[in-house]
């Protein structure tokens, strides 16, 4: 490994290697990654794939846009990473629903609908023998729909496996086992310092350690604060695809795999670093699906686990470069919203490094903001 790298990304989730490889295709050379464990292996791993910015927004902001233009570019990453790697994330276009099963559903659903169709955006209002023809196995106690055609869902797991791979294929260094502890920045030299007091120089240096970027001193100190929010998920496993699309409740979702995995989702729970599947998180996440899909109460759950979103105070990511810190940006506190943001993140980052362009959500999401 040479010395002086041209640019460091600290962490190997979605995030840090979908920078990698859009700095790559810019022309950039002498790229390493540090990861801690092994690479996409956090929150990217426990992800359900939805890329949902209709379904999850409650209002018209910054960060909803950012969310719409950065599904608008999503089939095109996944389509230019099967042919760069040879890996089908398994973008899938089949659309999400959204159900109301009680009044203050019904009330959800009609808001939304109003202030997205009024945005032009593509929204249906379905009613329930609409929602019965569309996915026969949803419970009868379905009232009415939202139908989103434009918010469809990716197997992240797969993304991950793709980006890795771009990465190698690419020969850009992937350090796994490696955890940085320090960043030390002097007069424009950046120093990454790991856990073995080994030290990594380069000349652009970018933190994306998801829910752990906090973690990583700066100079000594704690810059912003990234929280991290659990998120516990189960699975079951059919033989063949019951759903065809990611079906929405209020209170949690449902994600058909190709393979015939059913995903349900999600806790949301503020436990600290703690990774722990609980029988109060399972008994939640069975509620959720068996409201949706009361058959599933006949299947065996397969599989679970649980993952950390970073959340930042202000529930928007941090994006940018650290002004008195040299070249060191930060990518970070993605959110419920880290596999779908990956694309644009990592598309304003490059523009910014490689071109000096200012994206407007660059300023909205910068790190300046805390310091
Ligand atoms: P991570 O994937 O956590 O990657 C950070 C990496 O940095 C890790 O691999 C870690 O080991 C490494 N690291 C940490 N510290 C160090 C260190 N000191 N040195 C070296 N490496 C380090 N988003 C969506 O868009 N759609 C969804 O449907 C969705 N569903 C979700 C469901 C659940 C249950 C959860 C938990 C999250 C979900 N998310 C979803 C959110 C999404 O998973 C995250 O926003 C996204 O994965 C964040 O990516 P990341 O690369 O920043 O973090
Ligand atoms: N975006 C889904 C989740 O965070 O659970």
């Amino acid at each position: 490994m040479p010395n002086l790298h041209e640019v460091l990304i600290i962490g190997g989730g979605v995030i840090g290697l979908s920078i990698a490889r859009e700095l790559h295709k810019r022309g950039i050379r002498n790229i390493a990654i540090v990861e801690r464990g092994d690479f996409g292996k956090e929150a990217s791993f426990a992800a359900a794939g939805m890329l949902a910015p209709q379904v999850e927004a409650d209002s018209d902001d910054d960060f909803f846009h950012f969310c719409l233009e950065s599904n608008r570019i999503y089939g095109n990453f996944v389509g230019e990473l099967l042919e760069e790697t040879g890996i089908d994330a398994e973008f899938d276009e089949q659309g999400t629903l959204l159900i109301a099963f009680n009044e203050d559903d019904l009330v959800e659903l009609k808001r939304r609908y109003e202030w997205q169709k009024k945005q032009g955006l593509r929204i249906e209002l379905l009613d329930s023998s609409t929602v019965k023809r569309l996915e026969p196995f949803i419970s009868p106690d379905a009232l009415q729909a939202l139908f989103f055609p434009d918010n469809c869902q990716v197997e992240n797991r797969k993304l991950v496996l793709a980006l890795k791979e771009y990465a190698r294929l690419n020969r850009i260094n992937l350090l796994a086992n490696t955890e940085i502890s320090d960043v030390l920045v002097d007069k424009g030299n950046i120093i990454a310092e790991t856990r073995k007091n080994d030290r990594i120089q380069a000349k652009i240096v970018i933190l994306a350690a998801g829910a752990f970027s906090s973690l990583i001193r700066i100079n000594g100190m704690n810059l912003f604060k990234v929280k991290p929010i659990r998120g516990q998920m189960i699975a079951f496993h059919t033989s063949q695809r019951f759903f065809k699309h990611v079906i929405y409740s209020q209170r949690g979702y449902i994600v058909p795999r190709r393979d015939g995995r059913i995903l349900v989702g999600a806790t949301v729970e503020d436990v600290g670093f703690d990774k722990n599947v609980t029988k109060t998180g399972v008994d939640f996440l069975s509620q959720i699906g068996t409201e949706i899909a009361p058959a599933l109460s006949n299947l065996n759950i397969d599989d679970k686990w649980a993952g950390l979103r970073p959340f930042v105070e202000d529930g928007l990511p941090i994006i940018g470069r650290i002004l008195d810190f040299g070249n060191l940006f930060v990518a970070t506190g993605h959110y419920r919203n880290g596999i779908l943001l990956a694309p644009l993140t990592a598309k304003i980052l490059a523009d910014k490094i490689t071109e000096n362009v200012e994206s407007k959500y660059l300023r909205k999401f910068s790190p300046e903001r805390f310091l």
